[in-house]
């Protein structure tokens, strides 16, 4: 993970890059730095902590010059100071890269490097490309770059400058995201397209074994072995404005206050006047459908939570098995996938390292691929056989929340629509769910009305230790999301437990006042929730329930009770979700915690 940047052209470039780095401080924030070339001159600036730190010291100490390189880092090897962060340079300092990706094989390197006489001073794994690049380095940078990333092994987006050769920027890339920002008389390159937005919309996304050799008035692609490519320029239509804050104190609560928005357009566009839906980004026929006998789903974090609601809807309506699991453990389960096998793939980022490794597994197994993502251009997207996207809009804080909901959204369209291609679901009952869907935008923003009064449980409960989420069935895939959006924020200590399996252990830490956040929107399971939320305040818990408001009497049984609005049921989580990601938020602004960027996380995990 990291972020990296570069510029090119007529303006001070230490302005850019840190402005570009402010985009990207979600991909990172132990350490950032710059490296700017001036008169024959490499000035390094880099520092331990967030930007502002860099800012400062750029402040005092400027450093002149029109190309450049920055990074904001997320540690993997070597811990975060100014020493481990980036860039990097050579031994003579004429060299400076910055890197984000893991270079796997930089301890046989470094050997390498010694018995020829460079030494590295850092932690780091980028540090010996700095030092190999230099090692090659004949006169010509492009040749010594290309000589560099084929001893390689392992992921980089890398931007490299070189004092002999201030006319060019060099970018590479492997396995992790990489942008060239295409300006007039001035150009750029970044890890993501928020970093260029404020310059330019017009891009080149970098495939991987590519790189661009950038000078002010002219790009030229090519791939690490020196053949050209011929590339499409993307023009990015999404509004800068929509990467800012807009007036909410959190980009957080910004993005839960657009959940009706985004739902809606990830909802519309896929629906037909006749409210049919229709998915024509995705080419699964009723031929390929049929031929399916097995369904696995993975992604991590909360991407495996919106999956769950997957496994159970496409369980439910088109009669499949569905094996759902978390990135991180899929390849090492022996997963039974062959070409009758589907394989789902839900990631916000599209870049998330896991997540990745199990598509191309799946894919080499044979499986027929479709990925939900919400990132154009990101790598699961290029590498799936079908990709849906999710219109949920940048996201920028790190905790997910408008993601989260439109891949429910997703996931709910991808199942029906496979159940009534199969015809395993019968009309009106199609026809109901979409019009439930429809309905759900109206239904999250009268939950949103309700903010000050989640605050006002946030109030009575933020000072607490632990905190349990319980549910069942759908409703406990809700409390897994819910307790997890709360536990990264706030940093309270909180599970979240099938209601009916408490009493096989955990029941034991519930006290006097332990909070128990009980989910029951279920009506099939409605009682026995009921009859857990009651053993639990038998023990003393203080219970806050969440419920339809059809279920009024659940007041009896709680301490306080979060009421929805009334939805089917196998939808309820698209609008229960978000009275939890509400209180989370309060309950960490009320603790005082960094909302949008929480100790040890990033918001695009691109290692494993
Ligand atoms: C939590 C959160 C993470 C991500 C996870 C996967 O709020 O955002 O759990 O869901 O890191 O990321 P993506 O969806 O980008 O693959």
């Amino acid at each position: 993970m990291c972020g990296i940047v570069g510029y090119i052209g007529n303006r001070e470039a230490s302005d850019i890059l840190v402005e570009g780095l402010s985009k990207l401080e979600y991909r990172g924030y132990d350490s950032a730095g710059v490296a700017i070339l001036n008169n024959n001159n490499l000035g390094l600036r880099k520092y331990k902590g967030r930007l502002q730190i860099l800012k400062d010291n750029l402040e005092k100490q400027p450093v002149k010059g029109n190309t450049g390189i920055g990074h904001t880092r997320w540690a993997t090897h070597g811990e975060p100071s100014d020493k481990n962060s980036h860039p990097h340079a050579n031994t003579s300092g004429n060299i400076a890269v910055v890197h984000n990706g893991i270079i796997e094989n930089y301890m046989e390197i470094k050997e390498k490097l010694k018995v020829n006489g460079y030494n590295c001073v850092s932690e780091t794994d980028t540090e010996v490309i700095a030092h190999l690049i230099d090692m090659y380095y004949e006169n010509d940078l492009v040749e010594a770059v290309q000589k560099a990333v084929k001893e390689l092994e392992g992921a980089y987006a890398l931007g490299v400058i070189n004092k002999e050769n201030p006319d060019k920027l060099i970018a590479v890339r492997k396995d992790s995201p990489l942008i060239i920002g295409i300006g007039e008389d001035e150009n750029f390159i970044a890890s993501d397209i928020p970093a260029v937005l404020k310059y330019t919309r017009n891009i080149f996304i970098m495939e991987d074994g590519e790189m661009a050799i950038v000078r002010k008035n002219d790009i030229t692609l090519m791939t690490t072995f020196g053949r050209p490519v011929e590339k499409e320029v993307y023009t990015v239509n999404w509004d800068v404005e929509a990467a800012e804050k807009g007036g909410y104190d959190h980009f957080m609560l910004k993005e839960i206050f657009e959940q009706p928005k985004a739902v809606k357009d990830t909802l519309s566009p896929r629906l037909n006047k006749q409210n049919d839906i229709r998915l024509d980004d995705i080419t699964l026929t009723k031929e390929d459908l049929d031929n399916i006998n097995r369904v696995y789903i993975v992604a991590c974090g909360t991407a495996y939570h919106a999956g769950l609601l997957g496994k159970n809807l496409i369980q439910k309506y088109v009669n499949v098995p569905v094996i759902a699991e978390v990135g991180s453990e899929f390849r090492y389960n022996d997963p039974f996938i062959d070409n009758k096998t589907l394989m789902i793939i839900v990631s916000q980022s599209g870049e998330t390292a896991d997540t990745l490794a199990a598509l191309r597994m799946a894919k080499e197994k044979g499986a027929r691929t479709l990925a939900v993502t919400n990132v154009v251009g990101s790598t699961i997207s290029r590498e799936a056989d079908d990709v849906f996207y999710t219109w949920a809009g940048p996201e920028i804080a790190v905790a997910s929340t408008k993601a989260y909901t439109t891949q429910l959204v997703s996931m709910a369209l991808i199942s029906l629509d496979m159940a009534n291609k199969k015809g395993t679901i019968s009309n009106s009952m199609y026809h109901d769910l979409i019009d439930e869907l429809r309905d759900t935008p109206a239904k999250i923003d009268k939950i949103l009305d309700t903010s000050d009064e989640i605050k006002k449980l946030a109030e009575e409960i933020y000072n607490k230790d632990h905190i349990f989420y319980i549910g069942r069935g759908i409703d406990h895939d809700v409390a897994r999301e819910g307790s997890l959006k709360l536990k990264e924020i706030s940093y309270i200590h909180s599970e979240a437990m099938p209601a009916g399996e408490l009493k096989h252990g955990t029941i034991a830490l519930i006290e006097d006042g332990t909070p128990v956040i009980a989910l029951a929107t279920q009506d099939k399971l409605y009682d026995k929730t009921v009859s857990n939320i009651k053993e639990v305040s038998a023990r003393g818990a203080k219970v806050i329930a969440l419920s339809m408001l059809k279920n009024k009497e659940i007041d009896q049984s709680a301490d306080r009770v979060i009421y929805i609005p009334n939805i089917i049921d196998d939808l309820a989580p698209i609008v229960s979700v978000v009275p939890l990601q509400i209180l989370a938020y309060h309950v960490a602004t009320l603790k005082g915690a960094d909302v949008d960027k929480p100790r040890n996380l990033a918001k695009s995990v691109t290692v494993e």
